[in-house]
């Protein structure tokens, strides 16, 4: 039987999502990759309980993480049946839709009747009665924003979410998502924009429109999938998401790209950080970002996603020299 560690809460920092009663871990785990039906159970299950040990209270879903569609749902379901349980109070559990999920036309996208009945399905997959966090996970230009944005309001007040979230969304589209949640009486808690050393468009406006809104943000692919990291430093590895050439290409890591990291994993050494641990402290240096979303595919590397914590800081000199690297020059 699972036990948590008793000394959880020393360590990780929370902070607070804008202005909401929620404050989440500075590091969140993601169920993107690696946890789907294809994969290893008992290593998805030892990579969520070394989280949980670690103070990491939140779980990120959605409802087509596999493969196959659906399947992260369910080994997530499983595990919190045989170790999380007792935990649920303590855990923060979120999921999405706005993706392909279904064939036909209300399976994908913005519709109130896709959004609604993949949120059921999911709860049922999860075995949860509600999440904590209900996303729409990308815009849809065709259908009206009120639509989308009255099924996350309806989710949060037919108790199936506590909270309602966005992705994806552009600072204008944030702006107006923004506005109709809070005048239907639902704020949305959070977005969860991509953000890393590699991908810096949520500087363009983004979090200048979350701060003034106080809204909470959730930043994913800190790491650019693993490229941020010693990993690629010495060719593909035969496990690494790059080997699957599905989401991270090997076309993407070609020698520009290979220079700025060897480049970016001296500074992280310099710092006395691993270059995995120095991207999440990039993110979390901007005290707009409220949590950190990683991926992982082993155990040590939770650990170490989290020994990024002993150094957030960096001095003006280091962001120069980042900024430098980043520049190409
Ligand atoms: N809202 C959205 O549209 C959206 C889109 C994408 C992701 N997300 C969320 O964000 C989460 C994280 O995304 P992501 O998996 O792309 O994040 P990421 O943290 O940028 O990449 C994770 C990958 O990096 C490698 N890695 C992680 N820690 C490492 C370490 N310490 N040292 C070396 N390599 C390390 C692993 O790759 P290997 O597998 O190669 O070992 C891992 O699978 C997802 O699970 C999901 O919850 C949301």
């Amino acid at each position: 039987m699972y036990v948590a560690d008793d000394k959880r809460y020393h360590s990780m920092q929370y902070r607070r999502s804008g202005r909401s009663g929620i404050q989440l871990p500075a590091i969140s785990l993601g169920l993107w990759h690696n946890f789907g039906g294809v994969d290893n159970f008992e290593n998805s299950r030892a990579m969520l309980r070394r989280a949980f040990d670690l103070g990491i209270t939140h779980f990120d879903l959605a409802n087509n993480y596999g493969p196959p569609y659906g399947s992260a749902e369910e080994t997530f379901g499983q595990i919190l049946k045989k170790d999380f349980l007792p935990y649920r109070d303590e855990l923060i559990i979120s999921t999405k839709a706005g993706w392909d999920m279904w064939p036909g036309p209300y399976g994908d996208l913005g519709s109130r009747k896709y959004m609604l009945a993949s949120l059921d399905q999911s709860l049922k997959r999860m075995g949860l009665e509600y999440v904590d966090i209900f996303y729409h996970h990308r815009p849809d230009p065709d259908t009206p924003m009120e639509e989308s944005m009255g099924a996350l309001d309806t989710a949060v007040r037919s108790g199936r979410a506590l909270y309602a979230g966005i992705s994806a969304y552009n600072a204008k589209q944030t702006a107006q998502a923004v506005k109709i949640l809070r005048d239907l009486g639902t704020p949305c808690l959070i977005h969860q924009p991509k953000y890393s050393m590699f991908v810096r468009d949520p500087e363009q406006g983004l979090l200048d429109v979350l701060e003034k809104e106080g809204v909470g943000s959730i930043v994913f692919s800190p790491l650019a999938q693993g490229l941020l990291s010693d990993r690629y430093l010495k060719g593909i590895p035969s496990d690494s998401r790059a080997a699957r050439d599905f989401f991270l290409k090997k076309k993407d890591i070609g020698e520009a790209t290979l220079a700025k990291v060897r480049a970016l994993n001296e500074i992280a050494g310099q710092r006395g950080q691993t270059l995995a641990e120095m991207a999440v402290a990039w993110v979390l240096r901007d005290p707009r970002v409220t949590s950190a979303l990683v991926g992982t595919s082993k155990v040590s590397q939770v650990d170490d996603n989290v020994a990024a914590l002993k150094n957030l800081k960096f001095s003006a000199e280091e962001l120069r020299k980042i900024d430098d690297v980043l520049a190409g020059k």
